[in-house]
């Protein structure tokens, strides 16, 4: 039997990911949530001896647009899944010539410009605020770039992942503003996911696959769909490769998270507990 004390992974997986390799045991099962329907059944699984939970974050067949995800119930659902490690793959544009298409990069910030999602498990009756100061679980970040080490993914620790709206993809002078801004990538879907899984006491690390350089560079003129599914379909295989490798690295951690992102709620909460 799992105790909390070990880890179960979670990962959530983007764009061009709908599967894990090596994953055994396998079994989709519906996992119900008071905050409405997950993205699509989640996948139980053993990797390495290891208990993993797979949801592939816009469905099987990609059917859920970034502003259509309920990530309440994804994360909702997860932690009901027994989940103490969510590693969330996404597939992002590039703000820096240095990080090209290929790039795997460990953001370690986000700046959250969504407007039209539920954000909270809180209010109505109980009010809490979370620190998002440092959104990324540190031990996730270290798992993973010790994962990469050896293999030929190219992969870039640290950045700010700019969270856009969408599904339109931006303008030039949008592009250009989230520059002036210092971010690194962008994308539409790790917000509000990385806030709720810190509401939610689940230690949360996200690698972003650059499939372009959004509209930005002078050599790019426009990001298309068929330019990121291209790029989206070769970084897939080295994802695969990657969760494969850092599962187990996780799998060696027990005990609580000592960045405090499974004891955050201590500090959260502000409404008076019932007399
Ligand atoms: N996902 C992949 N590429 C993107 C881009 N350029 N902007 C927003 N989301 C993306």
């Amino acid at each position: 039997m799992t105790t909390p004390s070990q880890p179960v992974i979670g990962i959530l997986g983007g764009s061009g990911l709908y599967q894990i390799d090596g994953l055994t045991d396998v079994s989709w099962r519906k996992v119900s949530s008071p905050f409405g329907e997950p993205s699509d059944e989640l996948c139980f699984g053993t990797l390495e001896g290891q208990r993993v939970v797979f949801l592939p974050r816009h469905g099987r067949g990609h059917r859920i647009s970034p502003s259509e995800l309920n990530s309440r119930a994804n994360i909702d659902a997860l932690k009901r899944s027994g989940v103490t490690d969510i590693l969330s793959l996404s597939a992002v544009g590039s703000l820096r010539e240095d990080l090209p298409p290929g790039t795997f990069v460990v953001v370690d910030q986000f700046i959250d410009r969504t407007f039209a999602r539920q954000k909270s498990f809180f209010g109505t009756g109980c009010v809490a605020h979370v620190s998002m100061a440092r959104p990324v679980c540190t031990r996730l970040g270290d798992a993973v770039m010790a994962a990469a080490e050896g293999t030929d993914i190219p992969i870039h620790r640290g950045g700010t992942y700019l969270v856009m709206e969408g599904p339109q993809f931006s303008t030039h002078a949008e592009s250009e503003l989230y520059r002036s801004w210092k971010c690194d990538v962008i994308g539409m879907t790790n917000m509000p996911e990385a806030k709720l899984a810190r509401e939610a006491e689940i230690c949360y690390a996200t690698v972003a696959m650059v499939t372009d350089f959004d509209c930005w560079h002078p050599g790019h003129d426009a990001v298309t769909v068929e330019q990121v599914i291209s790029v989206l379909l070769a970084n897939a295989g080295k994802a695969r490769a990657l969760v494969k490798r850092v599962v187990p690295l996780l799998a060696r951690h027990q005990g609580p998270c000592t960045h405090g992102c499974q004891t955050c709620l201590d500090t959260a909460l502000i409404t008076a507990p019932e007399a």
